[in-house]
């Protein structure tokens, strides 16, 4: 079998958790190839509301197994709350959830770390969620960090300390204060509870769950915008968030990819610093806020809100060889009496261009509008494409032909039966 990914083509929070627990069941395994606790995925379902982190959104399938690959920073603290926060389910954790010893470890000096670098920078600070995502991703790379598999080595202290001490020569360069003790208490008694999971070599896991025919779903966390090549740098993450993050965090081949699922909000949503082009600081935003519910699943910061960027998606389209789309959030555009799309960008020289220029970040970027009418009526019930509003079909078909990949889902609504299916999303079964 091949390996499917699903991704976010914003800048996060398109609504992955939901559509990865909604696909769960048409698969054996889920896993996650980069990110870590900076992630905020929520799933709805028989009343419940639950918001996972850095656990794979297949969790709440009994039969699925779960993986937390390689590519990502594990915080061993926020993970050990994860699992206790899942106790009331009754899921059997131990039998389903399966980690990478090639996962980067998140220790506590890098998220004072993380804190130090924001202050550092002043106004132009990332709006980092603090979770120490770029101090354990630079330590990756700069080959000194920690993996899960050192957590069972006679040495691991001593590995440890090494790196804290390395962390402290900068920190003290920030005249940072902490209360590190308390901190590296938690610390070792959340490692010592990550040993009672299974840790293993997930390369070699996922390839032969591939082989032997087993269906294994990729989910990404954060937004192809966010990507730290791709993304609007400096104001990314820390991890290739798009298609090939998936090959590299988990060790799967290109030529095993299968599907692409690329999901996106009927508009646009930001968390952080960074350049958004159809940003609306008006009204309109206030009510897309507002309907959305636009708020941090991770962090609870008030989300910055504008309307659908087409350069923006048609870029990331190409980037991550979508082949199929999910379009997320229509039910919040109900209000809206006509809707805008950006279909280019002003560029401050008066050049008009419909692609992501390298200086979105430094130049001040116009999006250019067209306006469509909008459905003015609740998706409440609404269960087939064909049965949806005139508008929002032309909506629907409007965005395929720009695109030029079809939507194959619309989601109405956060809870797993609000998702209309439309055309064939999963070839293979
Ligand atoms: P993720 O990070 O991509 O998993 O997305 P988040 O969970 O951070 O944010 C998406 C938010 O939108 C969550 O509160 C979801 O419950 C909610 N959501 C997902 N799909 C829909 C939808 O179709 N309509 C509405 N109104 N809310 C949705
Ligand atoms: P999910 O998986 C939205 C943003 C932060 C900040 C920038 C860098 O829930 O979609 P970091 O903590 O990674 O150093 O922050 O990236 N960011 C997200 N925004 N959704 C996310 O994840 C995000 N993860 C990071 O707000 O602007
Ligand atoms: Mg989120």
């Amino acid at each position: 079998m091949k390996l499917d990914i699903l991704l976010g083509l914003q800048w996060g929070d398109e609504g992955k958790g939901k559509v990865v627990d909604y696909l769960a069941p048409k698969y054996d395994v889920v896993a996650r190839f980069q990110g870590g606790p900076n992630a905020g995925h929520t799933l709805e379902f028989d009343g419940i509301k639950h918001v996972l982190h850095q656990i794979p959104s297949g969790i709440f399938r009994k039969d699925i197994k779960n993986i937390i690959g390689n590519g990502v920073v594990l915080d061993p603290v926020i993970f050990k709350k994860e699992i206790e926060a899942l106790a009331k389910y009754n899921l059997d954790v131990f039998a389903n959830l399966f980690i990478s010893k090639k996962a980067q470890l998140i220790i506590p000096t890098h998220r004072l770390l993380d804190a130090a670098y924001e202050v550092a920078k002043g106004k132009k600070k990332i709006g980092s969620t603090l979770k120490g995502i770029g101090p354990a991703y630079q330590d990756k790379i700069a080959r000194q960090g920690l993996r899960v598999g050192d957590i069972v080595l006679p040495s691991f202290k001593k590995k440890y300390q090494k790196l804290v001490e390395s962390h402290e020569r900068i920190l003290g360069f920030y005249k940072s204060e902490y209360e590190l003790k308390q901190l590296e208490t938690d610390f070792f008694e959340s490692i010592k509870f990550l040993k009672k999971f299974e840790l293993i070599e997930s390369e070699y896991a996922v390839n032969d769950e591939l082989s032997n025919g087993s269906k294994v779903l990729a989910e990404g966390a954060q937004g192809s915008l966010l990507d730290v090549d791709f993304g609007s740098y400096p104001y990314v993450t820390s991890s290739n968030t798009t298609a090939s993050g998936a090959c590299s965090g988990l060790g799967v081949a290109p030529n095993k990819i299968g599907e692409v699922f690329g999901i996106f909000k009927a508009y646009c949503t930001r968390v952080g610093g960074g350049p958004f082009p159809t940003e609306l600081f008006d009204e309109d935003g206030k009510l897309m806020q507002k309907e959305g519910n636009e708020f941090g699943a991770t962090t609870g910061r008030p989300r910055r809100c504008g309307w659908l960027d087409l350069p923006a998606l048609k870029y990331a389209i190409m980037i991550n060889g979508v082949t199929q789309l999910f379009m997320m959030k229509a039910d919040v555009l109900n209000v809206f009496k006509k809707i805008k799309v950006c279909t280019g960008y002003k560029m401050e020289d008066g050049r008009i261009i419909d692609i992501m220029p390298y200086e979105i970040v430094e130049e001040k970027i116009e999006p250019i509008l067209i306006e469509m009418e909008g459905w003015s009526t609740s998706l409440e019930g609404v269960d087939e494409f064909e049965k949806f509003p005139e508008q929002l079909r032309n909506y629907v078909y409007y965005l395929e032909q720009e695109l030029n990949v079809p939507i194959n889902m619309v989601s109405i609504g956060p809870d797993r039966t609000q998702t209309v299916i439309r055309g064939q999303v999963l070839a293979h079964q």
